[in-house]
């Protein structure tokens, strides 16, 4: 353990002010936050401080170029009352790789672990306990590069806060199928969790939310084609019975946790599941042929979260009522029973945080 953590508690809790029965997703925040500074080739001023702005020079090269990086993590409690973590080494080992392709320096896992045990201990009482509530961990690191000039940055900031969140869709999403913008392209940083990636989809985001729809499902960046993923989620597709979802191996597509975990399960079900390229007119085909059973995407924040119906090129493709959607009910419902402890946990996803450990130590 070489890295020292300080804590500096806040004096007034906010906890008192939250209706924990009705979450929004992502505008509340928990008491404390984490942050370490990289300089001179090591991390560190390892601190758990009382959320609040960080004060930041306006030659900010992460403001100014966006070499800046993100994860998306979620915690509830078991039945025992312990903070669970799922899957928080995948989503360490994808942050370093973000990092790796924005030429940003590896966070020790150390101090990523670090950082969630210290929250998730401090701030246990945030953690909700309502269905479908949970406690969306947010670490996040940008170059802090005081200086106007493009060039990787030598100096970064590494910060972790929570927010106590609800359910992120409350209906079937409705999803835009682009023929024109593309968000990744192979030797691209579509496998990144990079603030850039997000930034190009805004202005067709805003323009098809215009349109009334929620999400753009994102086609491949050179026949415009083959799916890739839908905002902020994994797609899965279901003709026939058989369970098909992109492959990973352009490095066009973000290495979804929720996706893997739900190809594991699909898998343990005996469904058959394919990791292939997938066209748009392949699914239209189905579609007229009666045989689409299903559309989802995957993601953290949305779980599982069933397509209602998708634009393509003028015409809107529906797809059936989610109460008939067995197969992807049944693996949503499997998910969400691991996620919270109230299931066994086979794979060994879920991380405890040692809170008997951290609450000894913190003063
Ligand atoms: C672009 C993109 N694709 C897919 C996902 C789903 O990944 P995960 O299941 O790891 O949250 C996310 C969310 O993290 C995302 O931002």
């Amino acid at each position: 353990m070489g890295y020292k953590i300080h804590i500096e508690r806040t004096k007034r809790s906010r906890i008192g002010n939250v209706d924990f029965s009705n979450l929004p997703f992502g505008s509340i925040f928990s008491d404390h936050m984490f942050i370490a500074e990289y300089e001179n080739g090591d991390w560190d001023n390892c601190r758990v401080v009382p959320f609040g702005n960080i004060s930041i020079h306006p030659a900010l090269s992460a403001l100014h170029y966006g070499q800046a990086i993100f994860e998306g993590i979620k915690a509830e409690k078991n039945n025992e009352g312990v903070p669970i973590v799922f899957r928080p080494q995948k989503n360490f080992e994808r942050f370093n790789l973000s990092a790796e392709r924005m030429a940003m320096p590896q966070v020790p896992e150390e101090i990523f672990m670090g950082a969630i045990d210290h929250l998730l201990t401090i701030d246990r009482d945030w953690i909700p306990t309502s269905p479908d509530s949970s406690l969306y961990i947010r670490p996040f690191m940008f170059a802090a590069e005081e200086i106007v000039g493009i060039k990787p940055a030598e100096r970064f900031i590494f910060c972790v806060f929570t927010s106590p969140v609800g359910k992120y869709y409350h209906h079937p999403v409705r999803v835009y199928v682009h023929d024109k913008y593309v968000r990744a392209f192979p030797g691209g940083t579509g496998y990144a969790k990079c603030a850039g990636n997000y930034a190009a989809a805004m202005m067709p985001l805003r323009e098809i939310k215009k349109l009334g729809y929620d999400q753009i499902l994102w086609l491949d960046g050179i026949h415009h084609r083959y799916l890739q993923e839908i905002g902020t989620m994994n797609i899965f597709v279901i003709i026939d019975g058989i369970i098909i979802t992109p492959s990973l191996h352009e490095g066009t597509i973000l290495h979804g946790v929720t996706r893997d975990s739900i190809i594991t399960l699909a898998q343990e079900e005996g469904y058959v599941v394919q990791e292939r390229d997938i066209s748009i007119d392949e699914v239209i085909d189905a579609h007229n042929q009666g045989k689409l059973d299903d559309m989802f995407g995957t993601g953290t924040a949305a779980v599982l979260s069933h397509i209602g119906e998708f634009f393509y090129k003028g015409e809107v493709y529906e797809l059936p009522p989610v109460e008939l959607r067995d197969v992807s009910n049944k693996l949503r419902q499997r998910l969400i029973a691991i996620k919270s402890g109230k299931a066994e946990d086979l794979y060994g996803w879920l991380y405890h945080v040692p809170v008997g450990v951290y609450a000894a130590q913190i003063p």
